[in-house]
């Protein structure tokens, strides 16, 4: 089985990803030379154990986002005043998105900053969450609303992992995946899922290298996320993050189709990936009676991305790029096309 080296290049921050199966067993080779301990922050039900040759202590998480908040930094930190962790040493973020964005947030905060290699055990975390040193948690009044930008040390992506994520954590990652097909010209498709994994995790990493901190470029990995986040909160969170984006990108596609930004064959090539080949829903069926387009329109206006208008990432002849003061009447030809009410 093949592993893979990508690097995410960010100067004296620069670090790397390890794509493959059993990469886990490589974790003692990432460790800063003068770390003497090291805290793996984790969730009871991960399935990798760790093989460390330093001492080390495992720090047990709840699992989801209602415990994704600063009570469980506060608690972790304490975890690791206890075990006398101090700036040398290094943290480990072991699991998903949830566990690395909290693993990172307790990492940039302990000490003022201390080393973290996160091991990503979701599609979703090896191909987007564990990548780009965004950390944080959740307040009441909004995900992700407090973190830090902390990068990595190293990220190293076991597939192994994958054999006991439940489909509908992979169905959510598949819609990320799905993102990366329109962002760059490449045939995703033609590639085994640990070489697919790799390329999407390449792509990410090039982009953070271009734009670490989101002032231009970092923008097209919102693709699908305009929509995704207002039918998310619309529907109270019964639609999972990755099978909103899903349906995000198929609007995202149709608006771009409306503002003859895309021709007949891109919106297709749009289904085929994301319906045909990724067997996601490209409608939220399952809401069809809580869907309330007025509603929708209001909370795509107010995405916190929107700097001008309705702001969109859409697909066009020179690729992926924001667009701000999208007419609405577009968004209502895109519905139509979606046979949403
Ligand atoms: N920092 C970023 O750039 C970024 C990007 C995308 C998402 N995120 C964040 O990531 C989080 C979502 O991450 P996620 O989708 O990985 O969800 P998650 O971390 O909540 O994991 C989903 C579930 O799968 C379980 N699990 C994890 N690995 C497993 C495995 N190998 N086998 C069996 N079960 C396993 C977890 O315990 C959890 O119950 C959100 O909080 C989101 O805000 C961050
Ligand atoms: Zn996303």
């Amino acid at each position: 089985m093949t592993n893979y080296r990508i690097s995410v290049d960010l100067a004296d921050r620069s670090y790397p990803i390890i794509v493959g199966s059993g990469v886990r067993n490589e974790l003692a080779k990432f460790l800063p030379k003068e770390a003497k301990r090291a805290v793996i922050v984790t969730q009871a039900n991960i399935p990798l154990d760790l093989k460390l040759n330093i001492p080390n202590e495992t720090v047990l998480i709840g699992n989801g986002e209602q415990h994704k908040t600063l009570q469980t930094i506060e608690t972790i930190s304490q975890q690791f005043a206890k075990f006398g962790l101090t700036r040398a040493d290094v943290v480990i973020g072991l699991g998903g998105g949830m566990v690395t964005d909290i693993a990172g947030f307790a990492a940039a905060s302990w000490h003022r900053g201390t080393a973290v290699i996160h091991l990503p055990t979701t599609l979703v975390g090896m191909v987007d969450a564990a990548i780009g040193g965004k950390t944080g948690v959740n307040l009441t009044q909004g995900k992700n609303l407090v973190g830090a930008f902390w990068q990595p040390i190293a990220v190293i992506c076991d597939l192994d992992a994958l054999k006991t994520l439940p489909d509908c954590e992979m169905r959510c990652g598949l819609g990320e995946v799905a993102k990366y097909h329109f962002l760059t010209g490449d045939d995703l498709l033609a590639l085994d899922l640990g070489a697919r994994i790799a390329r999407c995790a390449e792509i990410k990493a090039k982009i953070v290298s271009a734009d670490e901190r989101e002032s231009g470029g970092r923008a097209v990995l919102n693709y699908g996320h305009t929509l995704a986040h207002a039918l998310e909160r619309s529907s109270n969170f019964a639609l999972a993050h990755g099978e909103a984006v899903a349906i995000g990108m198929i609007f995202a596609a149709h608006v771009a189709h409306s503002m003859k930004r895309i021709d007949d064959a891109r919106l297709a090539y749009h289904y085929k990936v994301v319906r045909d080949s990724y067997n996601l829903a490209v409608t939220p069926a399952k809401l069809d009676h809580q869907i309330n387009r007025q509603e929708l329109i209001e909370l795509m206006r107010h995405d916190k991305k929107a700097v001008a208008g309705l702001t969109f990432v859409l697909d066009g002849p020179q690729g992926i790029e924001v667009v701000s003061g999208v007419d609405e009447n577009y968004l209502h030809e895109s519905f139509d096309a979606m046979q949403l009410p």
